[in-house]
């Protein structure tokens, strides 16, 4: 079944942004960049890139966002491994949607420094991981934001699921 054959899919969409800090870890898709001179300022571990998809996730099923969820500020949510986040929001599109079945998700993840290439493979595999994909259904890009944002790490994300019958 395709689109043009009438299937039910959602397609979902998410973004975060971090400033970035010397003395923090930066975490992306729940694989740490030990090279990165600055990681993310956060209230949890600041993965910005398993944010984006847990909000691309929740928005395929109109569940909200993740901050409705896991509340900033609460002591719960404090240094919170994101991998958490992500489970729990997926857990939630199963309950809602129990046929629901990722397609594929795409991730843009904008940065300055360091050069992420050397950690596309494993940042892939990690994220492929958590989302139950083969690593050839999820697409990363990499993008520096030409000096605008040098301090921010942003990442937007798209999801795709289909409704099996
Ligand atoms: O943003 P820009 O077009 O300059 O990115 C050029 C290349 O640099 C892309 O191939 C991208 O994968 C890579 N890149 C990277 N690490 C970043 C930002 C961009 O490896 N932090
Ligand atoms: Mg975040």
């Amino acid at each position: 079944m395709n689109a043009a054959e009438g299937g039910d899919y959602r397609i979902g969409f998410g973004e975060d942004a971090h400033g970035l800090a010397v003395g923090r870890a930066l975490w992306l898709g729940g694989h740490s960049v030990p090279e990165a001179p600055r990681g993310a300022i956060a209230h949890s571990d600041g993965d910005a890139l398993l944010h984006a998809l847990s909000d691309a996730v929740l928005s395929a099923f109109a569940l909200g966002d993740i901050g409705i969820h896991f509340p900033p500020g609460e002591p719960e949510t404090a240094d919170m491994d994101s991998r958490v986040i992500l489970r729990h929001c997926l857990g939630l599109v199963a309950q809602k949607a129990p046929t629901a079945r990722l397609v594929n998700a795409t991730a843009v993840v904008t940065l300055d420094a360091p050069r992420l290439g050397p950690h596309r493979d494993a940042i892939t595999a990690s994220c492929a991981e958590f989302l139950g994909l083969a690593p050839g259904r999820f697409g990363l890009t990499f993008k520096t934001s030409e000096g605008l944002a040098p301090d921010h790490v942003q990442v937007r994300a798209s999801v795709l699921f289909e409704l099996r019958r």
